[in-house]
C-alpha cells in the first residue's frame, strides 16, 4: 500500500482578479455563503484520496489566513507565495513540495477561481488518471459555433466537433509536470494551463467531460452565475 502514488493538490491563487474589478481579489469574495477560494478548496478537503493542499498566495495577501480553513485550522492546507504569471505560482508551489512527494505522486492543479467544482467529476478525473499514461483534464465539448476573427473580421469557421473548453482540475504526475512546466519557461514558450505545457513536451492529456457549470470567474457576471449554479447544488 505504501508504493501507492499519492494525489496532492496545487491551487493558484495569487491573483489579483483585475478583470472583476473588485476591490478585493476576486477568489475571497463572498458567494453562497463561503468564499470563493473555500468553494474551490472544498471538494478536495472532503476527498480522502488527497493527500495535502498548497495554496500559492500573492506576497500581499492579507485575507487567507483569516478564512475558516486555511494552513492552521486545516492540517492538509499549506500556502506557499506564489509568482508572477498563473504557471510561475504553480512551479512554486510544485517546488515548495517537492521534498515529501515521489516523483511518480499525481498532482492536481485547480484554479480558486473554480468555486463549483462537483465531487462527481473530481472522482471521475482521479480515476481515469490513475490507469493513464499521461494524465489528463477535466473541459467540457463547446455548443456554439467557434469563428476565426481577425482585425474584427471573420476569417474562417472552425470544426466545432474537436474543439472543447479547458477547465481544471488537471492532473499529472509530479515529475512530468514539474519539468514540462520548467522547460517551457527555459523555451520562453507561455502556458495558461498544466496541459499546454505537457502537450509542448510532446504529450497527449486525456479530456474528461465535466459539468460545464465548472466554470472560472472572470468577470463580474460570473460571479452572479457562480452563485446560482452553488445554491442549485445546496438545494438538492
Ligand atoms: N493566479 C496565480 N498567480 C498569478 C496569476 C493568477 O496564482 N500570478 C491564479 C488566480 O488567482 C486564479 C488562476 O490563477 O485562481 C486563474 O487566473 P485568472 O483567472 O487570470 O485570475 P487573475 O489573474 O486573478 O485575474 P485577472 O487576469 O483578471 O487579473
Ligand atoms: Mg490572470
Amino acid at each position: 500500500m505504501s508504493n501507492m502514488p499519492k494525489c496532492w493538490v496545487v491551487i493558484p491563487a495569487a491573483g489579483i482578479g483585475e478583470r472583476v474589478g473588485s476591490s478585493i481579489p476576486k477568489q475571497y469574495l463572498q458567494i453562497a455563503g463561503k468564499t470563493v477560494l473555500q468553494h474551490a478548496i472544498s471538494p478536495f478537503v472532503g476527498n480522502g484520496r488527497i493527500a495535502g493542499i498548497t495554496v500559492a498566495l500573492h506576497p500581499e495577501d492579507t485575507h487567507f489566513s483569516t478564512l475558516e480553513m486555511n494552513a492552521t485550522t486545516c492540517d492538509k492546507i499549506h500556502s506557499v507565495i506564489g509568482g508572477e504569471t498563473r504557471a510561475h505560482s504553480v512551479l512554486n508551489a510544485l517546488d515548495s513540495i517537492e521534498a515529501q512527494l515521489a516523483k511518480d505522486d499525481f498532482v492536481l492543479v485547480h484554479d480558486a477561481a473554480r468555486p463549483c467544482l462537483s465531487n462527481n467529476d473530481l472522482d471521475l478525473l482521479i480515476d481515469a488518471c490513475l490507469t493513464h499514461e499521461v494524465g489528463g483534464i477535466i473541459g467540457s465539448r463547446v455548443a456554439d459555433t467557434i469563428k476565426h476573427v481577425e482585425n474584427n473580421n471573420i476569417v474562417s469557421t472552425l470544426d466545432r466537433e474537436n474543439i472543447w473548453r479547458a477547465y481544471t482540475p488537471q492532473m499529472f504526475k509530479f515529475g512530468l509536470l514539474q519539468s514540462a512546466i520548467q522547460k517551457a519557461f527555459k523555451d520562453n514558450i507561455y502556458i495558461t494551463d498544466e496541459a499546454s505545457a505537457i502537450e509542448y513536451i510532446g504529450y497527449q492529456p486525456c479530456m474528461i467531460e465535466g459539468d460545464a457549470r465548472n466554470i472560472k470567474v472572470t468577470t463580474a457576471e460570473d460571479i452572479s452565475l457562480a452563485e446560482i449554479f452553488l445554491q442549485e447544488e445546496k438545494r438538492k
